[in-house]
């Protein structure tokens, strides 16, 4: 399995998405785009990325009733993405739902993994507002079981639970982490995170970085010390 960083593209518009690409000359890095990008541009916005030769990591996280999900993933499905999620803690019937939804007549379908518990959210808040009064590892290990138990490809976690995970789901199962800083950065808010070089040692299959990229001056330079760092290249 290949391990990847990918770039969260997390910008308003279509231009200045364009702009922060084209600072990557003839690199093609794998992108995500997310609820921002989506909504303004709509799916030109995966079409076009896809043309222009980007991996493509659609992340809408979809929780409603199963029919809802099931019907929305059958339309994200056409759209050519290679990674969709939605939030484990919309059930089994509805992940199942989100299978068959994205499932086209010829068997294939992009990754389907599930957000376990957002990276923002800490245990102090998952216990006090979400009255979930389990440890959060506990509560990650949980929702993965459940989610690989219905056949998606892997989880959204914290790469502090990817090694957690791997040990109840087994090393196939995909863990995308986001909530990844550079030593001696902030956190912004991001609330369990770690280094690209710890993620690697922690067992993470794809990092997912925003602003340690988008906002650096030099956002090339950024992505190859995240790749370099998370590949172990240096
Ligand atoms: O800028 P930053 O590196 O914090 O961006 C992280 C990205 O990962 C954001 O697009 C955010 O929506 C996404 N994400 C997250 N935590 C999750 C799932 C997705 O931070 N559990």
């Amino acid at each position: 399995m290949s391990k990847d960083v990918i770039i969260a593209c997390d910008f308003p518009n279509q231009t200045r998405v364009l702009d922060f690409l084209e600072r990557f000359g003839h690199e093609r890095p794998f992108v995500k785009i997310g609820m921002e990008l989506y909504y303004a541009e709509g799916p030109a916005i995966v079409r076009l990325l896809k043309a222009r030769g980007h991996q493509v990591f659609l992340d809408l996280k979809l929780h409603d009733i199963p029919h809802t999900v099931g019907q929305a993933m059958r339309v994200l499905s056409n759209l050519g993405a290679d990674m969709v999620n939605l939030h484990a803690g919309g059930g089994s019937a509805m992940m199942q739902a989100a299978i068959e939804g994205l499932t086209r007549p010829d068997g294939s379908r992009p990754l389907l993994v599930a957000v376990t518990m957002l990276t923002s959210t800490d245990e102090a808040r998952m216990h006090n507002e979400l009255l979930i009064n389990k440890p959060i590892e506990e509560v990650v290990a949980s929702y993965a079981r459940t989610a690989r138990d219905t056949g998606l490809d892997g989880v959204v976690c914290s790469p502090l639970e990817a090694g957690g995970v791997h040990a109840v789901c087994g090393s196939d199962f995909l863990t995308v982490t986001p909530g990844i800083r550079f030593a001696g950065a902030g956190t912004d808010d991001q609330a369990r995170i770690t280094t690209p070089a710890k993620a690697r040692e922690l067992g993470s299959d794809y990092i997912v970085v925003g602003r340690p990229i988008t906002a650096s001056d030099d956002p090339a330079a950024a992505y190859k010390r995240c790749r370099d760092e998370f590949l172990g290249l240096n």
